[in-house]
């Protein structure tokens, strides 16, 4: 950790029901929070207002994705102008589940980005590589193309936090070392610096994401360009969220 205050985003992807939310939110206002961590969790959509009416302001609410544009006819879309409505400060865009599953490409995602923060709402940017490009030495080839497709459309970084999430180590367990993950933000940051600004390298928070548990997130903590998680699995159980959260201190 070294830029920014420490961020903890938990996406709770597709999981979850009415109960097992309420559930959850009751331990996470229930858990101690260290006041110098940023929180964020994003629930599914179809749970946003139950969460906003439910959670401490404490922590804030981001959506896992949002439309390109405008509202209108994109039947099953939400848009930006939506989720500001229904009490949302952030939205996850470009992670690899929508990349690889649902086919998002770079470009749509970076327009994606761009109208969100049109909108005063603030992006979790996510970039990472497979393990087959990984295995063929293209890590930074890819996440620098992905940073790219960003740039092009992001005009201000303010509220950008960039999410460095190796997709084979997205919900597998195999979490990357602190080392294979500090390589690859301290890359990051250089990127921004050599095509953005300085300022800009300095200030934006880059954060980790793969198989991050209670366990491993401390000494992940330690490393100079690791600015905080976006945890998966282990940010559906309240108690080993708030270890995460806290693993900074
Ligand atoms: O966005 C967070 C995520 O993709 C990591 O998932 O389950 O490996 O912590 P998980």
């Amino acid at each position: 950790a070294g830029t920014g205050k420490f961020f903890v985003g938990g996406n709770w992807k597709c999981n979850g029901t009415k109960d097992s939310i309420s559930k959850l939110v009751a331990d996470l206002n229930g858990g101690k929070m260290e006041s110098d961590v940023d929180v964020v969790v994003a629930p599914p959509f179809v749970y946003i207002d139950q969460v906003k009416n439910s959670l401490t302001d404490r922590i804030e609410i981001s959506a896992q994705n949002c439309w390109v544009g405008k509202g209108g006819a994109f039947t099953g879309e939400i848009s930006a102008e939506q989720l500001i409505d229904m009490g949302c400060q952030w939205v996850i865009l470009g992670h690899s589940e929508r990349r690889h599953i649902i086919g998002e490409a770079d470009k749509f995602i970076g327009k994606k980005a761009a109208y969100a923060l049109s909108q005063n709402l603030k992006v979790i940017a996510c970039i990472g590589e497979k393990l087959e490009e990984r295995e063929a030495g293209k890590t930074f080839d890819v996440c620098f193309q992905q940073m790219k497709a960003f740039a092009d459309s992001i005009t201000s970084w303010e509220d950008v936090v960039i999410a460095y999430e190796p997709v084979w180590a997205i919900g597998t367990g195999k979490v990357a070392t602190p080392e294979q993950a500090q390589e690859v933000h301290g890359a990051v940051r250089d990127w921004l610096k050599k095509n953005i600004s300085e300022e800009v390298a300095s200030s934006t928070r880059i954060i980790y994401g793969g198989s991050v548990n209670g366990s491993n997130c401390s000494e992940l903590a330690k490393q100079e360009d690791i600015d905080g998680f976006l945890v998966g699995g282990a940010s559906l159980k309240g108690p080993e969220f708030g270890t995460i959260v806290n693993s900074v201190t």
